[in-house]
């Protein structure tokens, strides 16, 4: 049995964000234990994560947040160091359909980590084999959402300062998640991170999601529906790049501080899905206008806010991160992963990927 110098616990490893950072550390740190923690609920995937799944320092554990009992004895068994904590409910428009999931998982399946980190952390062993503080060493990294900060006007950008002013389910559970996260900081002294991350994108995105749906869609040369007047503007992040913005908060990040993590580059939702037009008309070798003609406008989301736009200026003055791609590149490099990896694409939209937990874990 190897010995490895850190145990971290990653939940909801087997969604979109939460695979590139298992998959990152599984890699770059061979002396680490990965283990990822995840419900596997519709956007749970391990096949993700195939090309490392065999690695000796990774371990999957199917569990629920909602389940303290089981998370207890996650945490017995393995006795992480740290925990990076991904797994969420994350739809928007789900949220406003069904709000109720987002408190469960988002805000009541925190608390539960939270109480399982600090109680099994805090143990009268620890506490005598680390002397008087049973945190040291510890981290409860949570990944958040710049959705928190709510809407901005024409112009501005959301800071680490900026109050928290969420208008969907989704980003009210985000908010009161954080609100926990650094509760937990402030009342016992558990070590805490949180970073707020825009909009992300790229190979492993779950089709639902604006960019792989719509490169569906034109492969499928189905309608693309635009919201509104397709003026909201995002900025958006190489989910490569987030999973290396997280790599640096985890190692050097100041504890009970919080980083925003943005690309540094704002599209409005139509000059967004225009550029995907052109390159995936460029690709496909399509006449051009092919896939624009394919738009097609629909009624607004309610509470739909206007405009996001994040200044990453501390992560990048503290700790020297910056996004590694443009957007034009990282869109390309999105286009070419889901146009070489179909089976995928197949297995997502048909349902297969459910099964393959019982088909390749279950007997383990
Ligand atoms: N996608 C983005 O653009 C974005 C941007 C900023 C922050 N975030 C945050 O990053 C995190 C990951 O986002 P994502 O896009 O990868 O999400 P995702 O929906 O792709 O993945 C979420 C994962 O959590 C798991 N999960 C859900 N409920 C669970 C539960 N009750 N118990 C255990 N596991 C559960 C799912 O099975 C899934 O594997 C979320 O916390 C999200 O709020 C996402």
């Amino acid at each position: 049995m190897p010995s490895f110098t850190k145990t971290i616990l990653i939940t909801g490893g087997a969604g979109f964000i939460g695979s590139h950072v298992v998959r990152l550390f599984v890699t770059k740190y061979p002396d680490y234990r990965i283990v990822n923690l995840d419900a596997l609920t519709y956007a749970g995937n391990l096949q993700n994560l195939t090309d490392i799944e065999t690695a000796p320092n990774y371990v999957f554990e199917k569990v629920n947040l909602l389940d303290a009992t089981e998370l207890a004895r996650v945490f017995t068994q393995y006795q992480p160091d740290s925990v990076i904590h991904l797994a969420a409910e994350s739809h928007v428009d789900r949220s406003i359909l069904s709000p109720l999931d987002f408190v469960y998982t988002n805000v009541v399946g925190t608390v539960n980590l939270l109480n399982v980190a600090k109680t099994q952390w805090s143990q009268k062993t620890l506490r005598q084999a680390q002397g008087d503080n049973p945190f040291d060493n510890k981290l409860f990294y949570h990944v958040s959402t710049d959705e928190v900060y709510g809407a901005l006007g024409e112009t501005g950008l959301f800071t680490e300062e900026t109050p928290y002013d969420p208008h969907s389910p989704y980003s009210a559970s985000k908010a009161s998640s954080d609100h926990f996260v650094r509760a937990y900081g402030d009342t016992y002294g558990l070590p805490v991170v949180i970073t707020n991350c825009s909009n992300n994108y790229g190979p492993y995105h779950f089709p639902e999601k604006l960019i792989p749906l719509f490169i569906n869609n034109i492969i499928t040369k189905k309608p693309l529906p635009v919201y509104g007047d397709g003026q909201y503007t995002r900025d958006w992040l190489f989910v490569k790049d987030h999973a290396i913005a997280i790599d640096l908060v985890f190692h050097k990040g100041k504890k009970g501080s919080t980083y925003n993590i943005g690309g540094f580059n704002e599209w409005k939702n139509i000059d967004l899905v225009k550029e995907l037009c052109r390159q995936m008309d460029e690709k496909l070798e399509n006449p051009v206008g092919t896939s624009e003609a394919l738009i097609t406008y629909v009624k607004d989301r309610p509470g739909h806010d206007r405009r996001y736009a994040i200044d990453a200026g501390k992560i990048n003055k503290e700790l020297g991160w910056e996004p590694s791609v443009t957007f034009e590149e990282g869109l390309g490099q999105t286009i070419d992963w889901f146009l070489s990896n179909e089976e995928w694409l197949k297995g997502v939209t048909s349902g297969a990927y459910q099964h393959y937990y019982e088909e390749q874990y279950a007997e383990r």
